[in-house]
């Protein structure tokens, strides 16, 4: 397991396949969990969504982006992206990560571009969520939050449990409407926790201190134990419903998603789209090695 992860892991970060993917549109089975190149697919899927009770958050696939236009290209769509929520009035909000925005390239180059994105988002009232991406762009995408957060208020980011140091940021960041996740990447063990019960435990906790707290939490996991638990645990605590939501990814567990739906929850999907789909779809094998499934499934269905 630990090999295979490390396998796709490897394979997402590779910069060659990421280009070269780009061209082949959505192939290997990613068309499973990836919806749509274009907006238009985009907002069919969001559209889709909404009509079962379910919100979505609209991932513009990129990042680890080094050319300053490539940049400025992904700047453009999350405009577009933006402005297409808007005039199609869906239920969606933005997720959006720094390095696709240049965060490698420079950080006010960067900045520039999100405060951009931010203003729009903003005069339409739509919400922007930065994913945290590898522990080494973790305090920057911090340092971006802290200095657009000074002058807007329709941000949030992402808590990844298996940091040791989590709890720090989630206490820095109890104001903010919060996704609490896992997390992703490969991480080394003096940063991170390795084992699943660890970082379960630790993901509870994270949880439990931002729905005590009052703040907006969405728990975003594909995990029925911890489903389960935070049911009981709002129960026992009488946190309104209208105070978290949970978050799945599209193309992953969808009768979970509605059922959670029907028994009267927040339910938000996290709706990826675009060209640039290699790494986050070697990222989801990696997770999961039983998603490969997925991949036979779209291969036998030709
Ligand atoms: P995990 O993979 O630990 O699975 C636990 C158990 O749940 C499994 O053993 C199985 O029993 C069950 N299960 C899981 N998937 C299943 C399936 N498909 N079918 C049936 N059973 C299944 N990461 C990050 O680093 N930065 C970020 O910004 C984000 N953003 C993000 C948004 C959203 C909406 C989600 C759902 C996830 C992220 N992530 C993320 C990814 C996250 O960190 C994590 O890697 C994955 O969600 C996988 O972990 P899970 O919590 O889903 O359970």
């Amino acid at each position: 397991m630990g090999l295979t992860r490390d396998f796709f892991i490897t394979l997402s970060q590779n910069q060659a396949l990421n280009s070269a993917a780009k061209r082949w549109g959505l192939k290997l089975g990613a068309q499973s969990v990836v919806a749509g190149t274009n907006i238009e697919e985009m907002i069919a899927s969001v559209k889709k969504l909404n009509a079962q009770g379910i919100s979505a958050t609209v991932d513009n696939l990129g990042e680890f982006v080094y050319e300053r236009e490539e940049a400025l290209k992904a700047k453009e769509e999350i405009l577009a992206v933006i402005q297409a929520i808007h005039d199609h009035q869906v239920d969606a909000h933005i997720s959006l990560k720094p390095t696709q925005l240049g965060l490698d390239i420079s950080y006010n180059f960067c900045l520039e571009n999100l405060r951009e994105i931010i203003e729009k988002a903003n005069q339409y009232g739509i919400f922007v969520n930065f994913d945290t991406e590898d522990y080494g762009h973790l305090q920057p995408t911090f340092d971006l939050i802290d200095e657009l957060s000074a002058d807007y208020n329709n941000i949030g980011t992402v808590i990844q449990a298996y940091f040791y140091h989590s709890m720090e940021n989630i206490k820095k960041y109890k104001d903010f409407r919060l996704r609490i996740v896992k997390g992703a990447y490969k991480e080394p063990e003096h940063l991170a926790y390795q084992d699943k019960k660890d970082i379960d435990e630790n993901y509870i906790k994270l949880i439990e201190y931002h729905l005590l707290n009052g703040k907006f939490t969405s728990i975003a996991t594909h995990d029925h134990h911890i489903i389960n638990h935070v049911k009981q645990f709002v129960k026992q605590h009488n946190i309104p419903k209208d105070k978290f939501e949970f978050q799945m990814l599209y193309g992953f567990r969808k009768d979970l998603q509605l059922q959670l739906v029907k028994e009267g929850f927040h339910f938000c999907t996290y709706v990826p789209f675009g060209n640039d789909w290699f790494g986050y779809f070697m990222r989801r094998l990696a997770e999961r090695p039983q998603n490969l499934s997925l991949i036979a499934k779209q291969i036998f269905n030709k």
